[in-house]
């Protein structure tokens, strides 16, 4: 209890009875000095008190069942394909480190307010470095604190919040294990479903597209037709998605090597985009400009979909493309080069 300290220790200085040139206002004022201490219920009655360790307690059986939760899920749902799966899934995960992360805290903070020392204290300003004594008592500050907070004679306590802190990591170390053991195999991030003859079909219908269908500044979400045949088709569907867009051929910039890509003005290129692999997907029919909402990357469509702007260090690859006898489009072959963000063992 410090509402009787000396008046020496306070910031705001005792009164001197000095008046203001306004002759109303006094320059300083009294320090009024700490309220009287007002003990809790859990201070005076043991029920309450034992109420309020039941609370703590249930709070941190609230974070184990949520980290119990994250590590059935991860095993339950280990790699099924389907949206669905993974929709239910992502939503159990995350309930479940929500309560886990939530219950710990909503423990500690419970806890200090219900059953650990609410006496005010306060702490005169002194040197940065505290001299031997000062340490001393630090030190037996905490020594009683520890014992204040109850958690050597609280036996049930001790054991949630032990349990509670020591479990909680799991929901982040199981699965990062779970990892060690899988798929590392990077050749796989070098190829895509594109085959020379897979018509360019409508995302996500699956319906081909006609050359005649696509008019000068339409743009369109292509999949491969075949796509769904996969038994992994969403992994594939991230690396070979497409935007398609056709544009005045006159406004073409293209290369030697690339002038048989495209099909009458219209082109395709990856919708990966090649900084950290966000879809690009904001398409500005004047300027030809494809815009990464991500970081901002901006690719010239008319120019090889090369960077005009933003953190990406290369052009989107180009997936060739021409017109089968029905007069659908198809890619001539694979994309030429990795899709995606640089990553190791990558040759370009
Ligand atoms: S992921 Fe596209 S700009 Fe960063």
């Amino acid at each position: 209890m410090s509402n009787d300290r000396p008046s020496s220790d306070l910031t705001v200085p005792a009164a001197t009875g000095a008046v203001s040139a306004r002759g109303d206002v006094p320059e300083r004022f009294e320090n009024p000095g700490l309220p009287p201490h007002q003990p809790r219920r859990a201070d005076s009655e043991p029920a309450a008190d034992k109420r309020a360790e039941r609370q703590v307690v249930a709070l941190f059986g609230v974070s184990i069942l949520g980290t119990i939760g994250v590590i059935v899920t991860y095993f339950v749902y280990p790699h099924d394909p389907s949206i669905e799966s993974m929709r239910t899934a992502n939503m159990l995960l995350g309930i479940g480190l929500f309560l886990g992360m939530f219950g710990i805290g909503a423990a500690a903070v419970h806890w200090a307010k219900t059953l650990m020392s609410d006496h005010e204290q306060a702490e005169a300003r002194h040197p940065q470095r505290s001299d031997a004594e000062v340490r001393a008592g630090a030190l037996q500050a905490l020594s009683d604190g520890a014992q204040d907070s109850g958690i050597g004679r609280r036996g049930l306590l001790k054991g949630a919040v032990v349990s509670a802190v020591a479990l909680a990591p799991l929901s982040i170390a199981v699965p990062l294990i779970g990892q060690l053991g899988g798929d590392w195999d990077v050749s796989k991030f070098r190829h895509t479903m594109w085959r020379s003859g897979t018509r360019l079909a409508r995302d996500p219908s699956g319906t081909p597209i006609r050359a005649a269908d696509v008019t000068i500044g339409s743009v369109y979400h292509v999949i491969p037709e075949d796509l769904r045949e996969s038994d992994h088709w969403i992994e594939e569907k991230a690396k070979a998605i497409v935007l398609l867009v056709r544009l005045d051929p006159q406004d073409l910039v293209e290369s030697d090597e690339r002038r048989d890509w495209s099909h009458e003005g219209i082109v395709a290129y990856s919708k990966v985009c090649t900084h950290v692999g966000c879809p690009v997907a904001l398409y500005e029919q004047q300027t030809h400009h494809l815009l990464c909402p991500c970081h901002q990357s901006t690719f010239d469509m008319a120019d090889g979909a090369k960077v005009v702007f933003g953190p990406a260090s290369r052009a989107l690859p180009q997936l060739p493309i021409t017109v089968d006898d029905a007069g659908y489009l198809v890619a001539q072959s694979d994309f030429h080069e990795p899709v995606g963000p640089s990553y190791w063992e990558r040759l370009k």
